[in-house]
């Protein structure tokens, strides 16, 4: 379902279907309510190979018909959404991995410094009980996501990956030299950002896009 852009830890989709969707959410003219839905049934297909690697532990069941040994998915996961933006994202990765907790960090990119500010830290406190996945479709400078994995390491977490629907270059350097070791995983991987750090092609602001706040 996936095809690795250089090294891991980039991990590019190349997926007709995926694809098909990204023309959605790029296209200027679809509104607020088919970009949300689709963007959620994006980060629905993603989260199905982001988890690949996640551990099992073996459980022994009574079928119907005999007893066997079954998967369970070992650990606690936690999705972790940057608001606004990744909040749009939850609800599709939800749909298959229902008995994930969800965090929540708020940050804020100021549109002068292209520095994010964060006004939100709510976690669990038991976070490194498993993998964590941080959430948000657009990777732009990286600053945004790399001050969150940073609250993410500061809260305890171990094991993190990230999860973005658009990533432009220079995100994905910042994010390899600032957290070295953490997969990366983007639907799309753009050419560039334009002088107001704006993702080249990209789809505009997400989160204006996402709520009707454009
Ligand atoms: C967007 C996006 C990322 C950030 C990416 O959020 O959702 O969080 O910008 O940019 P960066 O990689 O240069 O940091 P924004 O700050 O616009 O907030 P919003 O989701 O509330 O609109
Ligand atoms: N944030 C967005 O929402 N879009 C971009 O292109 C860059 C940052």
């Amino acid at each position: 379902m996936s095809q690795t852009i250089t090294q891991p830890p980039l991990v590019v989709f190349d997926h007709p279907l995926i694809a098909h969707k990204m023309s959605t959410i790029r296209d200027e003219r679809t509104t607020h309510r088919p970009f949300r839905a689709t963007l959620s049934q994006i980060a629905g297909l993603m989260v199905f190979e982001v988890t690949r690697s996640f551990k099992t532990k073996p459980i022994e069941i009574q079928t119907p018909v005999t007893k066997t040994t079954a998967q369970r998915l070992e650990g606690t996961i936690t999705i972790v959404p940057v608001l606004r933006a990744g909040l749009g994202m939850i609800d599709g990765i939800l749909e298959v991995m229902p008995e994930a907790r969800v965090g929540h960090l708020g940050l804020a990119r100021d549109e002068d410094t292209l520095e994010p500010i964060a006004y939100l830290n709510k976690l669990p406190s038991d976070i490194d009980a498993g993998p964590v996945i941080l959430v948000d479709p657009m990777l732009a400078t990286g600053g945004s996501a790399s001050a969150a994995i940073t609250m993410l390491k500061e809260a305890g977490a171990r094991d993190i990956s990230m999860i973005c629907l658009v990533a432009a270059p220079e995100g994905v350097e910042r994010l390899q030299h600032d957290h070295p070791g953490l997969t990366i995983y983007a639907a799309a991987l753009d050419d560039h950002l334009n002088d107001k750090g704006y993702i080249v092609p990209g789809l505009g602001d997400a989160g204006d896009r996402m709520y009707g706040t454009v």
